[in-house]
């Protein structure tokens, strides 16, 4: 339903060594949002993302999902909660097809939908049908970031956590994966947290958005506000790509 929680992170501590990469963070994001979460190189994005997932764990603090504390599960007790990651860089199996990653990505809980599923990939991303037998390692970058995407929404996810996903992609390339994360949560309802430096065409598409700094979030409120906060232009959008 619309407005519940469904992630809380709540005093977050993450550290690599003695490195603290996030100073004490607190996001949420309710059942059918989109979330963004937006910074400089080096604020702790990524960190964050991979934090929920489990891998590297919270040192204080804690992650509720879906009414349970998940702060120190192993990461794929955590993928098994459903939520899915299309990570920073894509990661997808590069020897193996389009198909035989969207495969994995279904994983053996969800396999009697992998026909009804895959088909909604192939509607989302044209091209990934015209080339699923074709390795993944010799996708273009764009699609190699559609199939990523399509690959964890095999996983049927609660959550959907992107990292950059316009990530060194054509201007037409990234207004088409923005237009589909658009669609999914308009039409299934799919809660999503994208993590951005294209802050843009990020802060468009959120129904809210945080500002992460050094660690710490700096700044929250709607996508509209964002946008039009003088600190976040002249930071952010001020000659960024839009
Ligand atoms: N495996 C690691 N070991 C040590 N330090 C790390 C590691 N991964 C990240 N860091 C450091 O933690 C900080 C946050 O990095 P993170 O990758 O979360 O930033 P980011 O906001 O995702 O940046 P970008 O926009 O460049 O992707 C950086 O200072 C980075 O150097
Ligand atoms: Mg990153």
């Amino acid at each position: 339903m619309a407005g519940e929680q469904l992630l809380k992170v709540q005093g977050v501590e993450t550290y690599y060594g003695n490195i603290r990469a996030l100073a004490g963070i607190d996001v949420e994001v309710k059942k059918g949002e989109i979330v963004s979460l937006i910074g400089a190189n080096g604020a702790g994005k990524s960190t964050l993302m991979m934090t929920i997932c489990g891998s590297p764990q919270a040192r204080t603090g804690s992650i509720i999902f879906d009414g349970q504390d998940i702060t120190k599960l192993p990461t794929h007790e955590i993928a098994r909660l459903r939520i899915a990651q299309s990570p920073e860089g894509r990661r997808i199996f590069p020897r193996m097809t389009v198909l035989e990653n969207l495969q994995m990505g279904a994983g053996l809980d969800n396999l009697k939908y992998f026909n009804e599923d895959v088909e909604k990939v192939f509607v989302m991303f044209p091209r990934l049908k015209e080339r699923q037998s074709q390795r993944g390692g010799t996708l273009s970058g764009g699609e190699q970031q559609m199939l990523s995407i399509g690959r964890a929404l095999m996983a049927r996810p609660k959550l959907l956590l992107l990292d950059e996903p316009s990530l060194g992609l054509a201007p037409l390339i990234v207004k088409g994966i923005f237009e589909a994360i658009k669609v999914l949560n308009e039409k299934e309802g799919l809660t999503v947290f994208l993590v951005e430096q294209n802050a843009f065409a990020a802060l468009k598409l959120s129904h809210r958005a945080y500002v992460l700094v050094n660690g710490k979030v700096t700044m929250s409120g709607s996508g509209k506000e964002l946008l039009a906060n003088p600190e976040v232009r002249a930071a952010y959008l001020e000659g960024g790509r839009h």
